[in-house]
């Protein structure tokens, strides 16, 4: 089943909304593979939202992403990348509110930036968000473990 990263943004978190959102998560059929408090530093957030480096607000979202704690989470499910988009609504939470009103964002979110959640957009930013928080889920990690089990069976180590 496919997998995607989810995270509560330093709004959320502070915002008390993360059992409200985890409530939400698995009513809508997502299971939660793992999950972690992170607190992002300029660097981590600039990795992570390094293709937005060259907008205009890229030194606010990057105050913003920095001003506490987060929670990231991969979540799964059959076509979790997409239906965890919808579920979160748009990127600004303001006209999420008129439009998509049942959306993450709808209830938590406050403008265009500070909107609560976040959701892979692609199976690609998908892995490599889940590799950035989760190193064990790096394709050269799993790598190393299947060659480890292969190797293991082949010197006799396991049956
Ligand atoms: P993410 O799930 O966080 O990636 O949001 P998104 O995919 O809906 O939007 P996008 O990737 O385009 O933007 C990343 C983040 O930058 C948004 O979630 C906002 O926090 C922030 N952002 C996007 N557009 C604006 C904007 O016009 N102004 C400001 N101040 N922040 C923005
Ligand atoms: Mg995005």
């Amino acid at each position: 089943r496919e997998k995607t990263l989810a995270m509560i943004k330093p709004d959320g978190l502070s915002g008390n909304y993360t059992d409200g959102i985890k409530k939400v998560i698995l009513e809508s059929g997502f299971r939660i593979l793992r999950e972690r408090v992170v607190q992002l530093d300029e660097n981590g957030a600039a990795t992570f939202y390094a293709e937005h480096s060259s907008r205009s607000f890229f030194s606010s979202l990057i105050k913003y992403m920095t001003s506490g704690p987060a929670l990231a989470m991969v979540l799964e499910k059959e076509n979790a990348i997409a239906d965890w988009r919808t579920l979160i609504g748009p990127t600004d939470a303001r006209k999420a509110k008129i439009t998509h009103p049942h959306s993450i964002r709808a209830m938590c979110g406050l403008d265009s930036e500070k909107n609560c959640i976040h959701g892979s957009d692609s199976p690609q930013s998908a892995q490599r968000e889940m590799s950035f928080f989760f190193k064990e889920m790096s394709s050269v990690h799993l790598l190393c473990q299947q060659l480890y089990v292969q190797f293991s069976i082949l010197v006799g180590l396991v049956e």
